[in-house]
Order: structure tokens, then sequence, then C-alpha cells
């Protein structure tokens, strides 16, 4: 089978295979075509690409429409200049992080196209397919780079230094969210020096918190808010009321918060208010890594930095593009283990049985099938 890959849309720094990728493909007997440039923003050359037994196109539509195989990072689009979607033959296999609950259209039309689509961010949360999870190994370069773009905004040291101008104390973290990204986020305060403080509402955290160095803090809550599969429901307007009562008093004595919380692991929960961003000192920091999923700062507006009350807030999107090597090297490695995984001599093969195939398969045959993206369409 021939597998493509393109250049990724304006403002998208990865690439969805790296070099190293297309030479352990090639030699498990795939064909690889690789769009001219595809790589130059994560550093990786058509040099390169060539030199791992993939061949290089310039033609774009030639590409998709002679490939059994589109790995991609993003949903694919279909717009007028780049109908990415409208290249594709019907049965041709589209693996990559779609995205499908924050983009209906685009998988509504990948449907159409008769495209047997795989969102690697709806892969089932289990040991067996760790190695294939873009969203672990993306949302940890955000907690990572978060904690960075924090520090490098904060007007102080974030570890405790003694000098012989005295010694000044160590910045207070807090962070709101505590799974993968969090938890990067926590470890890498820490390793900062940072004194850091972290909350979920997933009371099973609390020893991963510790684990890697945070303290926690946390309310109990009347209802649980496991939604299964790791995932948290929206609590109560009881528990909310409460969680609010604790946020108010972490967040003003904090000097950098940072934000990751999801509902089911799509759409951010407004948790920081206002009122809490004013009771921040003057030069505090909040980064906002709930930004793709619409902000857990009130106050926040997805893809920007503002300063309210004295407070920076910044809210990226897509951090993990900001360090696209690494980035692109880990999505690589995801995509090719689920490659690998359910390949034989080069040849994709559909499972209907299998857990992880089953729960990624987003269309197939002309239809959208993945339950929760039809959900969002019904109730959209
Ligand atoms: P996520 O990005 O969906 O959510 C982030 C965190 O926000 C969650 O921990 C959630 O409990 C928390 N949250 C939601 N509402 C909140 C609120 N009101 N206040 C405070 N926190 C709130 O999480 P991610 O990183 O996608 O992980 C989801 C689950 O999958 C986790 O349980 C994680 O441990 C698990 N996981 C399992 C893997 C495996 O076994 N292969 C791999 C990666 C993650």
């Amino acid at each position: 089978m021939r597998i493509a890959v393109l250049r990724e849309r304006a403002g998208e720094r990865r690439v969805a295979l790296v070099p190293e990728s297309c030479t352990k493909l090639v030699k498990a007997g795939f064909a690889i075509s690789v769009e001219s440039g595809a790589g130059a923003e994560s550093g990786y050359t058509d040099e390169m690409y060539s030199q791992s037994g993939a061949d290089i196109a310039s033609d774009a539509a030639a590409l998709v429409g002679g490939a059994d195989i589109v790995a991609t990072v993003n949903a694919l689009t279909n717009e007028t200049e780049r109908d990415a979607i409208g290249w594709l033959k019907p049965g041709t296999v589209v693996l990559g992080s779609l995205m499908p609950l924050r983009n209906l259209e685009l998988t509504q039309a990948l449907a159409e196209s008769g495209a047997q689509s795989f969102s690697t961010d709806a892969i089932p949360r289990t040991t067996r397919a760790q190695a294939m999870d873009t969203l672990s190994s993306m949302n940890s370069i955000s907690g990572y780079k978060g904690v960075l773009l924090a520090a490098s905004e904060l007007g102080k040291y974030f570890p405790m230094l003694s000098s012989a101008a005295g010694t000044v104390f160590p910045a207070k973290v807090f962070v709101i969210g505590a799974a993968v990204a969090g938890l990067q986020a926590i470890a890498t305060a820490k390793r900062l020096g940072a004194q850091v403080t972290a909350t979920d509402v997933r009371p099973e955290v609390k020893e991963q918190i510790e684990s890697v160095g945070g303290k926690y803090v946390g309310i109990e809550l009347d209802e649980d808010a496991s939604a299964g599969g790791g995932y948290a429901k929206e609590l109560t307007a009881e528990d909310q009321a409460r969680q609010r009562e604790m946020l108010i008093d972490e967040v003003a004595k904090a000097d950098v918060v940072i934000t990751t919380a999801l509902i089911g692991g799509v759409f951010a929960p407004k948790l920081v208010n206002a009122e809490m961003v004013a009771s921040m000192r003057a030069g505090s920091v909040i980064v906002d890594l709930a930004a793709d999923g619409g902000c857990n700062v009130e106050v926040a507006t997805p893809g920007e930095t503002t300063v309210v009350d004295g407070v920076t807030i910044i809210a990226p999107l897509n951090l993990a593009a900001t360090l696209p090597e690494h980035s692109s090297l880990l999505f690589s490695r995801n995509l090719t283990s689920f490659l690998e995984t359910f390949s034989e001599e080069g040849s994709f093969s559909f499972d209907a049985e299998d857990d992880i195939l089953a729960g990624s398969l987003i269309t197939n045959g002309g239809q959208i099938v993945h339950e929760r993206t039809l959900d969002a369409l019904k109730s959209n």
C-alpha cells in the first residue's frame, strides 16, 4: 500500500511522518510519498525523506489521489485551493488526529468522500494503545511548554535562590487538571524549582500529583466526576460551588496558574472567573492550556495573550506544534505503531473486533460511524 504525507495547512509546523518512521514503514513493505516541503518547518528536509526510502511529490492532488493511506496531523480540509478531502479516492484510509468532535463539518465531508478514517485521539486509553496515543504525546508537550511560557513571562525566579543580594523565595505554581498535560506541567515546574500545588476532580490522581512532586488540594465531591476511561464529566451545581470556594483561595495565592481541565477530553469547563483573576497579585501569570477546548479561564481568549487586572493570561492554541521537531517525531512514532500493529507485509487490514480500530474508526462506507461524533452532530 502507498502512504501519502501532505504538507499540513498554514500555521501547522508538524508533519505526520518523519524520516525515521518512513525507513521503518518502507522496511515493513509500504511505499511512501511525501509532499515536497512537508517536513521543512519541523527540521526534516526532502533529502532526509529521500534517504529514508520515500518518494518526494510536488503535486498534492495526485499524491492524495494515488494513495491507499493518507497520514495526517490534523483533520484533512476541503478548501478551494487545497481540497484534500475532494482528492481522496473512495476507500482510502485516513489516519491522524482528526478531532472529529471539534471538526463536525469536515468529518461529514470526509464521510461523504468514502474514506475509512481513524482518529488517534479517539483510541481507547488502554495499555496496548499507549504507543499509538497522540493525545498523550502531544498533551505532554503542551504541559512542558506551558510552564516554560509562564516562567519566561513571570517577573520572578521559579526556584528559591540565595545570593549575596539575599534570598528570593520560590514561585508558587497552581495546576488545575492533572491528567497528561497537568502532570507534565507539575513535573516541569518542579524541575525549575517552583513550589507546586495541583487539583483535579478525579480523586485517584492525588497520588500521581504527589509522585511528580506536587501537593494535592481538592474537595470531597458529593457526586463522582469520573465519566469512565479516565475522563471527567461536568460537576453538579453544588460541587461546582464548593470547588469554586477552593479555587478562590488557591488562585489568589499563586504566582502562576496553569489550567488543563477538559470534560470528556474535549471541551473546557470555565473554572477561573474574573474575580479570581482580579484576586491575583499584579505581575502574576495564567497559562490556559485548555484553549483548544474553549479555555478554562472566563476572561481568556483562545490564541491570544491578554493582560487583565495586571495579570498576564496566555491562551495558546496548538502548543505542541511550537516544539515541531519532537512533536512530529513522537506523533509519527504513534502513527507508525498504529500502522505496524494493524498491517502485514505493507498492507493495512481492518478488523472490526479490535477495540483500538473499532474505537478510533470515525467514518466508513460513506457514513460517520463514531458514536460520540454522531451524538455531537445530533445536538449541534
Ligand atoms: P483530559 O485532557 O481529558 O482532562 C484533563 C484533566 O482535567 C482530567 O484529569 C480531568 O479529570 C480534569 N478535570 C475536568 N474537570 C475538572 C474540574 N472541574 N476541575 C479540575 N480538573 C478537572 O485528560 P487526558 O490527558 O486526555 O487523560 C484522560 C485520562 O486518560 C486520564 O485519566 C489519564 O490518566 C488517562 N490516560 C490513560 C492512558 C493509558 O492508559 N494508555 C494514556 C493517557 C491518558
